[in-house]
């Protein structure tokens, strides 16, 4: 079995690597010159645990190559993956298919014999017929079919979440690809793993049904917060007791600074787009999409509230600006957001995150960067935690107390305590928490003394 995957991205690369330890021969293709090379040499340009040990692997054992020549990947494959990206158009948000269809065309001239040209990058319901056209066009008397394989894996979880999926979506009506795709998934048959065969536009459906709905969980409980703020309720207690009921489950429930990501914003704008056009509204998702942005800026006017409305000439440290732990991506992340509208506030920002600094750079300037948590909150007025890294969850407190130059800590995934933050004397906000205002610890030092 041999297969091309058209596009080194997230899903492009992270899919390769895995077919590849499936025991099946991968070749990659992308137009990156520079990025095949390093790929060559086991040079992974994307922050994902795991992921590099797994490709030096596979490149030792000869399954895996690289290159930028799509027509001899293309000429002996069984399956051609495409999984080049569909970032937003700029004009109204539609997934922009260019780079698929233009992968198409150049798969049609190539391909020789029977291939199964898969798509795997999100794209909205019809396109792998549009695909599937594209192609005929191209090359009338190929021998070919078209199907629909959408990718679910996460962000800092991508390996695991490939080689351990909770199903896998197949769309065609060929019995052909579908006994080619079933060989190249044969390792998760055989461990039982759910397989959906349905059609292309229900696959493709699918997808973007999956993450609205995953967007959707999460803005209902952010809302909830909202509510408990307001109404002296505890959001982590409410999201704990909805979880336990199995019609619910836990899982995509923790109230936070809104969602972010190269995936969620781009598909659940792509879906409500979509709706319009084919006229099936769908008016929950749009709701969604407004009120995820709403969030992301309401959290800078949190922080501005947690200085009584004004924070011209303070100093606020910021940790984590990543759009979640364990990525470089800070695509539609909330600090980009935050960031911007707390320095027109007149504030001074510093920052640190554990692997993203370097792209945060790309969007946002005049940020006093640091090595670490402790030089952030050194003669800070406030502590922002904006990404939930796993360092920033065992902070020494008693220290960063005695070096911020005012106690404030604005913990938007709330990760602490407030009972602890009230003991070591923090103006501590959370999300969907009673605030802690700090006076107790101050009372307290007040009777020691
Ligand atoms: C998401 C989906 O989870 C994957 O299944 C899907 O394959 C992927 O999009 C994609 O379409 O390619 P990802 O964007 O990597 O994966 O990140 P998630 O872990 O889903 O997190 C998305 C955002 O939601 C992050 O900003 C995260 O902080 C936020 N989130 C997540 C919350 O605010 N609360 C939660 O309870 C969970």
């Amino acid at each position: 079995m041999k297969i091309a995957m058209i596009g080194t991205g997230y899903v492009g690369l992270v899919s390769g690597t895995c077919f590849a330890e499936f025991g099946i021969n991968v070749t990659c293709v992308d137009i990156d010159k520079d990025k095949i090379k390093r790929l060559k040499k086991g040079e992974v340009p994307i922050y994902e645990p795991g992921l590099e040990d797994l490709l030096e692997r596979q490149i030792k054992s000869g399954r895996i190559n690289f290159t930028t020549d799509l027509k001899s990947a293309v000429a002996d494959a069984d399956a051609v993956f495409i999984a080049v990206g569909t970032p937003p158009r700029v004009e109204d948000g539609h997934a922009d298919l260019t780079y698929v269809h233009e992968a198409a065309r150049q798969v049609a001239q190539a391909m020789t014999g029977y291939t199964v040209i898969v798509t795997k990058s999100t794209v909205p319901v019809g396109t792998a017929r549009e695909v599937e056209k594209t192609i005929r066009e191209a090359n009338p008397n190929g021998d070919f079919d078209v199907a629909s394989n959408p990718e679910f894996l996460r962000e800092g979880a991508a390996v695991n979440d490939f080689m351990r999926p909770d199903r896998v979506i197949v769309g065609t009506s060929s019995e052909r690809a579908q006994k080619v795709l079933q060989e190249v998934y044969r390792p998760l048959f055989l461990n039982e793993t759910p397989i959906v065969f349905t059609t292309r536009e229900s696959a493709e459906i699918i997808k973007y049904a999956a993450n609205a709905f995953l967007a959707t969980k999460i803005t209902f409980i952010n809302e909830i917060a909202n509510l408990c703020e307001k109404a002296n309720g505890d959001v982590q207690t409410v999201a704990r007791a909805l979880g336990l009921d199995g019609r619910i489950s836990p899982k995509f429930l923790h109230a936070g600074p809104g969602y972010g990501g190269s995936c969620f914003p781009k598909d659940t704008l792509a879906l409500a787009q979509t709706g319009q056009l084919l006229d099936a509204r769908q008016t929950l998702v749009e709701a969604v999409v407004e009120s995820n942005a709403n969030r992301q800026r309401a959290m800078a006017q949190k922080i501005i509230d947690a200085f009584g409305g004004d924070v011209n000439g303070k100093r606020i440290g910021i940790l984590g600006t990543a759009f979640k732990p364990n990525t470089d991506d800070v695509r539609e992340s909330p600090s980009l957001v935050i960031i911007p509208i707390l320095q027109e506030a007149g504030a001074d920002i510093s920052a640190y995150d554990p692997a993203a600094i370097e792209q945060t750079k790309r969007y946002i300037t005049a940020v006093d960067w640091k090595k670490d948590p402790y030089a952030v909150a050194d003669k800070a007025d406030a502590l922002v935690i904006i990404t939930e890294w796993n360092e920033f969850r065992a902070l020494d407190l008693r220290k960063i107390s005695e070096i911020l130059k005012e106690k404030r800590l604005i913990d938007l995934r709330n990760i602490y305590k407030p009972s602890e933050m009230e003991a070591l004397g923090f103006h501590y906000v959370s999300i969907g928490r009673p605030e802690v205002k700090g006076q107790k610890a101050v009372l307290k030092e007040v009777s020691a003394g």
